[in-house]
């Protein structure tokens, strides 16, 4: 099936590493970036850079405007309530971390957090440090073949010990959409609050946090075909109220003196220090290019590809398939293979994919491996790009059988 990309000339970085023999699929690692974006960091820095929310002179006004035009944009990418319910970070990594630190004052010994089996590091490190920093329990929700949170574990798992549940919405190895309305329902009815991991699912389609009902949900840019270095914490209002603040600094500080100091309330109390602010400029300029998009037609394109790319891998023998993806990506492990050995091959052959465990080294335990090919879609792929995969890897796999 021929599947071309209309928005594949929109990422100049394509032609370039085409022309270098590169074939990228590897998105949910990072995403290449629209020439709107590259354009609006541009122009940030040729027009001159300036400290956000600090001085009157006019590029300071000018930077703070796209700075807080950019909150006004993620807010409502994510039909937030408020912009005032967003929270810049440098990366979802540093959101999570924010919350285990913030909400550390609400868990107790003996109390119990609650995340799953499929979590990447940066969804499982934080409330594991946190877990021991405050004599709590991590519990772990068990997954199904799939690689979907098995719900009927998660109903005896949760309990009125918990105090927090924090998931991911879509697995970066297994490519599964998780099943968070009955999760959260299930903590919201312990009166837990709830953490929804999104630097993967983000991009897939539009996310409503009013219907979601999280409590917190975070994301990366750099995933979302924005920059990287900055992310997005979103707290629903009285949800942010709970926080503790925990980085200290400029900016994020209300009234300064030698022995005390009053902070400022979210989004700025969490923003210590400079920003990063052309990141930030820079998620606003990839959100007012995906919102400009066709979203049907870019749904309907990414699946189209991705039945593509696990209908190719079925056709071959001895792949097998980690879980059961449904978006944009695919794991596999190849029997008699190593998963480093076929990296490399394909890496030589001009094949950007991610081997390895994929920041995720519980889950690969959990199911008994080492390591796994993924393979990872953008909205800028095509069957072409499928076409020098498969071919890349016969031919990995007839010199390494
Ligand atoms: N979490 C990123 C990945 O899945 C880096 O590759």
């Amino acid at each position: 099936m021929a599947l071309f990309s209309p928005w594949r000339a929109d990422f100049p970085a394509l032609a370039v590493l085409e022309a270098q023999g590169q074939t990228y699929l590897d998105s949910a690692a990072t995403a290449q970036k629209p020439q709107a974006l590259i354009d609006a960091l541009s122009g940030y820095y040729t027009c001159g850079a300036a400290n956000v929310h600090r001085a009157q002179h006019q590029p300071a006004e000018r930077a703070t405007r796209a700075y807080e035009d950019a909150r006004i944009k993620v807010a409502k990418w994510l039909n937030a309530a408020c912009p005032t319910e967003i929270v810049f970070t440098r990366g979802a990594t540093e959101a999570l971390n924010l919350l285990a630190y913030g909400l550390e004052h609400l868990i107790e010994a003996g109390d119990e957090i609650v995340i799953s089996a499929l979590e990447h590091h940066a969804n499982l490190l934080p409330w594991q440090q946190l877990a021991k920093r405050r004599a709590a329990k991590l519990q772990v929700l068990p997954i199904d073949a799939s690689g979907r949170i098995d719900l009927a574990a998660a109903a005896g798992l949760i309990g009125p010990r918990t105090r927090l549940l924090a998931v991911s919405q879509l697995s970066n190895v297994l490519g599964c959409w998780q099943p968070l309305e009955p999760l959260l329902r299930l903590a919201k009815a312990q009166g837990a609050l709830t953490v929804v991991d999104g630097a993967q699912g983000v991009v897939h389609g539009r996310h409503d946090m009013t219907t979601l009902g999280c409590d917190f949900y975070v994301l990366s840019s750099h995933k979302l075909y924005g920059p990287d270095g900055v992310g997005a914490l979103y707290g629903r209002g009285e949800s942010l109220l709970q926080l503790r603040h925990w980085q200290f600094g400029g900016e994020m500080v209300r009234i300064a003196d030698y022995q005390s100091a009053e902070f400022h309330a979210a989004p700025l109390g969490f923003e210590a220090g400079t920003p990063p602010i052309s990141g930030v400029i820079g998620l606003g300029a990839a959100l007012d290019y995906l919102a400009a998009l066709d979203a049907t037609a870019v749904g309907r394109h990414e699946q189209a590809l991705h039945d593509l790319l696990l209908a190719g891998l079925a056709e071959r023998s001895g792949i097998r398939l980690l879980g059961a993806p449904q978006v944009a990506l695919a794991s596999f492990v190849v029997d008699g293979v190593h998963h480093s050995d076929l990296g490399h091959l394909l890496t030589e052959q001009g094949i950007a994919v991610r081997s390895g465990n994929h920041c995720a080294m519980p889950l690969m335990k959990h199911l008994g491996l080492d390591g796994a090919t993924r393979v990872s879609l953008g909205l800028y792929n095509d069957h072409n790009d499928l076409q020098r995969f498969f071919d890349a890897l016969d031919q990995a796999l007839e010199l390494l059988r």
